[in-house]
């Protein structure tokens, strides 16, 4: 399934996506946001997006060149790093892209990497435990599940998957590892199953989502990244600059809002948001990933 860029309008609007101004998508995926911004900051804008993975990389620079043989332009105003948004700081340099007029952070992953990349983030497949945005990186799910103290497993389910049976999973993993290496997303469905209760959270929630969050928050060091790019958008920003975020969870959330409560506190920062919009009901029945998503704003003072 194609990746359908959720709130897409607002986050439009939110960015202030003006004629001439650049922008940078600080997460790329299929490309939907930075595609959007670029049919509307033409015909000088310019916008710079980062990706993580190589592969989605890879398709999405494929895909542009498909682009920019029809509209050459394009070429001129697209600019795709593989790199990370931790880096954020050391891409705009070397690349030299100022002045950045807004920045998009849309967190998570996309349907790719769910559905083809056969690197065990979804509990719904059996495939390698896995879980690395970039492969070049050596903690995998795997390494985590199977050398990872009991203690430390523990702390990654209650503070990453906020997983009230976080110790007795961390333990069941213990048991289980100590018979044979734990190497599929299967083979950790079946202990995390024997080891929840029947209807845990009323079926609310499939049992193993908490886990698999904090596994893939842990592998990515998804949180201390996010709290990192954060900081380096608002020094990058231009005065008046926009900083819009889409986040899929509460930790991802509630960084957001303390960053920015804090930013404003200080009177660095202007928030556009009082409450996080989320989407239409319309939007979420054409996009059920789009269900959990919300969007901050803010305007660099
Ligand atoms: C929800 S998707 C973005 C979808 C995109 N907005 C679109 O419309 O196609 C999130 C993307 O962020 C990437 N990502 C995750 N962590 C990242 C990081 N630290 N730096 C850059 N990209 C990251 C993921 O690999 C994924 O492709």
């Amino acid at each position: 399934m194609a990746h359908i860029p959720v709130l897409l309008k607002e986050t439009i609007n939110y960015l202030n996506v003006q004629p001439k101004r650049n922008f940078i998508d600080a997460t790329a995926g299929e490309g939907g946001h930075s595609f959007a911004i670029l049919r509307r900051n033409g015909p000088e804008g310019k916008v710079l997006s980062l990706e993580i993975d190589k592969e989605i990389y890879s398709k999405l620079k494929n895909e542009a060149s498909e682009l920019f043989e029809k509209d050459f332009s394009l070429s001129q105003r697209l600019i795709l790093v593989n790199d990370s948004y931790a880096n954020l700081k050391k891409v705009i340099e070397a690349n030299k892209f100022k002045p950045v007029a807004g920045i998009l952070f849309d967190l998570g992953i996309c349907s790719w990497q769910i559905d083809d990349s056969q690197r065990g983030f979804s509990y719904l497949k059996d495939e390698p435990l896995d879980m690395r945005f970039n492969k070049n990186q050596e903690l995998t799910a795997a390494e985590i599940i199977n050398f990872w103290e009991v203690g430390e497993l523990e702390e990654i389910f209650r503070e990453y998957g906020e997983e009230k049976y976080s110790k007795r999973l961390a333990l069941a993993i213990k048991e289980a590892r100590r018979k044979e290496r734990i190497i599929t997303t299967g083979r950790l469905l079946e202990i995390l199953k024997k080891n929840l209760p029947k209807n845990y959270d009323k079926g609310r929630k499939h049992f193993a989502a908490r886990t698999f969050q904090a596994l893939r928050i842990a592998v990515n060091n998804e949180l201390e990244n996010l709290k990192s790019g954060l900081r380096q958008s608002w020094e990058i920003l231009e005065p008046e600059g926009r900083i819009v975020i889409i986040s899929f969870h509460s930790l991802e959330d509630r960084i957001v809002k303390i960053f920015f409560k804090e930013k404003a506190k200080e009177k660095k920062l202007k928030i556009l948001t009082k409450k996080p919009i989320v989407p239409q009901e319309e939007e979420i029945k054409a996009n059920p990933r789009a269900h959990s998503a919300k969007l901050r704003a803010a305007e660099k003072s």
